[in-house]
């Protein structure tokens, strides 16, 4: 799984500045249509590696958020807004007019914010294992935990202990969840609190999946310890056209814990997007 085995063929590109710094991306794969898949916390475009060779029907766009992977974050603070911004800069570098963008967790709230402020540049939303409420008085507190601990133990410390978490229990030890850990070694502590605070701070967007015109795809895991079904059944209804696939057996890191299923359902939803 590491950039080093894989045997897909990946081209690198860096965005001018934006208010959060270049943004560095990959595109890989060719297609009608364009798919951008937003990581998320604490992992960069490297997170998608194992999917990617079997997603059909897209040409694919692998950014990595300011403050992850090789996108330096030049700012003091962020928000799902000016990520969403900086993502918008990855599609104008692409001249891309339409996308479907699909968000995993943390990419997930990136997602939804670009689609407030950019709807018309959607023709999909997939959230994968992600949540369109805000956070609860609990995991506000929990995010100030989290930001004590890195500012006291480091970037690495955190990330050592914190990746592992989301998997199911089914899903541990295994050297996919070594690589992670190893890439995670390129986050910062700025990035890292940066990316705490705007998760902690993000408001609730169910509006707009009320609002959304387009297919709006929902993958949840059956053993998600972060986001059970139950709070995607709640939001799937919001929706003009949702699609919800329940992956069985599967924590947080369907794209890690089973790619191959979950490349399927993306794929489905790539064809489901064509038709409108
Ligand atoms: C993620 O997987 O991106 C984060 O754990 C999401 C969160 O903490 O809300």
């Amino acid at each position: 799984m590491g950039s080093e085995d894989h045997i897909f063929s990946y081209t690198a590109h860096r965005t001018g500045s934006t208010t959060l710094g270049s943004v560095f991306y990959e595109t890989a794969g060719d297609g009608p249509v364009t798919l951008i898949l937003l990581h998320g916390f604490p992992f960069d475009r490297r997170l998608w590696y194992k999917l990617i060779p079997q997603l059909k029907g897209a040409k694919i766009i692998l950014p990595d958020l300011p403050g992850f992977g090789n996108s330096a974050l030049t700012a003091n603070e962020a928000s799902m807004e000016t990520y969403a911004e900086s993502i918008y800069a990855v599609l104008q570098s692409e001249a891309v007019k339409h996308v479907i963008m699909a968000g995993h967790s943390m990419g997930g709230y990136v997602a939804l914010a670009f689609a407030e402020k950019y709807p018309h540049l959607l023709s999909g939303l997939s959230l994968i294992h992600s949540s369109a409420f805000a956070d609860d008085q609990d995991r506000k507190l929990k995010r100030e935990q989290v930001k004590a601990f890195i500012t006291q133990h480091g970037a690495q410390q955190f990330t050592r202990s914190f990746v592992p978490g989301p998997f199911s229990p089914d899903f541990t030890n295994t050297p996919e969840i070594e690589t992670l850990i190893h890439w995670a070694e390129d986050c910062t502590t700025d990035g890292l609190i940066a990316a705490v605070d705007a998760m902690k701070n993000r408001p609730d967007r169910t509006h707009v999946l009320k609002n959304l015109q387009v297919p709006v795809q929902f993958i949840t895991g059956e053993k998600d310890p972060i986001f059970i079904p139950d709070i995607t059944y709640q939001q799937a209804v919001i929706p003009a056209t949702a699609v919800i696939d329940l992956m069985k057996d599967t924590g947080h890191m369907g794209m890690i814990e089973q790619a191959d299923e979950m490349a399927k359902m993306l794929t489905g939803f790539i064809q489901l997007c064509s038709l409108y």
